[in-house]
């Protein structure tokens, strides 16, 4: 079996084949996969049926894993998979179902920003032999490349403040229940300023660093020159031509970059078309 890295096409994102995650794979092996991941920015796997194991131990090697403990959302079998899933079970979504409803970077107001994401396909929804439930992802790099000279010298040194609470409103004003904070989670920041231009600490390259989903203000303009900006900014880095479109298969295993991508996953599908998927997140590359 021989790794092979087929790009998408579109300015991000390209499918690895001929590797065996189920395995603990060569150094030089795993290293082609790491810099096909910095190259392309979102990497996928198709049809590959992974134990939680086999999940997290991959993951693993990407980096250090967030661990959480006894939270909404998290399995309580393994601390490292986040479950994203629409399924209500005793009354209760056993997951986030709504983790991917705005373009968002994951983690953007944390207090330690994740570096990548792996999302791994149980179940996808299915209807008419179509699978529903695509995700969205966009060119960071390729969008703060394409910027004007005199919008890149302008936002060169600005920051953004970052928020849950934000993306948790959004969420609300469309009909969601989002999750109450305890006093615990309440202690922790959900909220953290970002420069606008991010350096990307493997590749060193720029990206764009505002979104939809988390971004609430640049800091230090008015309001509503910020919110001027910001609108500019946002509708510009999700425009088609830096943007891949994942249509899922079941089983696919996803990672991407959590500094040069943003993503946004598609709601076109109900209950009951179940859709079931677990996430590791790094939060350092090793
Ligand atoms: C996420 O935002 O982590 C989930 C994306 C998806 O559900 O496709």
């Amino acid at each position: 079996m021989s790794l092979k890295v087929i790009p998408s096409g579109a300015a991000l994102g390209a499918e690895i084949s001929g590797v065996n995650l189920t395995e603990n794979m060569d150094d030089a092996t795993f290293e082609q996969i790491r810099q096909a991941f910095y190259r392309h920015e979102v990497v996928y796997f198709r049809g590959l049926e992974l134990s939680d194991d086999d999940h997290i131990r991959f993951s693993a090697r990407m980096g250090e894993l967030r661990k959480v403990k006894q939270m909404r959302h998290y399995t309580p079998r393994r601390p490292e998979l986040m479950v994203v899933s629409n399924i209500v079970e005793n009354g209760k979504h056993i997951g986030s179902y709504d983790a991917g409803m705005f373009w968002h970077t994951d983690g953007a107001h944390s207090e330690i920003s994740p570096v990548a994401s792996l999302l791994h396909a149980v179940e996808v929804p299915e209807k008419d032999g179509r699978i529903l439930g695509d995700t969205r992802f966009a060119s960071m790099t390729a969008a703060y490349d394409a910027l004007p000279a005199g919008m890149k010298k302008r936002i060169e040194k600005l920051e953004a403040l970052h928020s849950l609470y934000h993306r948790d409103e959004q969420s609300r004003q469309s009909g969601n229940k989002p999750a109450e904070y305890n006093e615990e989670e309440k202690k922790k920041r959900l909220e953290k300023v970002h420069p606008v231009v991010r350096l990307h600490s493997a590749t060193g390259r720029k990206c764009l660093y505002v979104s939809e989903g988390y971004t609430v203000r640049i800091l230090g303009m008015p309001d509503d020159e910020s919110r001027d900006l910001l609108a500019e900014l946002t509708a510009h880095c999700v425009q088609p031509r830096f943007v891949y479109t994942h249509r899922w298969m079941p089983h696919d295993l996803i990672m991407w970059d959590d500094c040069s991508t943003q993503h946004k996953a598609t709601f076109d599908y109900a209950l009951p078309l179940r859709r079931l998927m677990y996430r590791t997140t790094v939060t350092r590359f090793a």
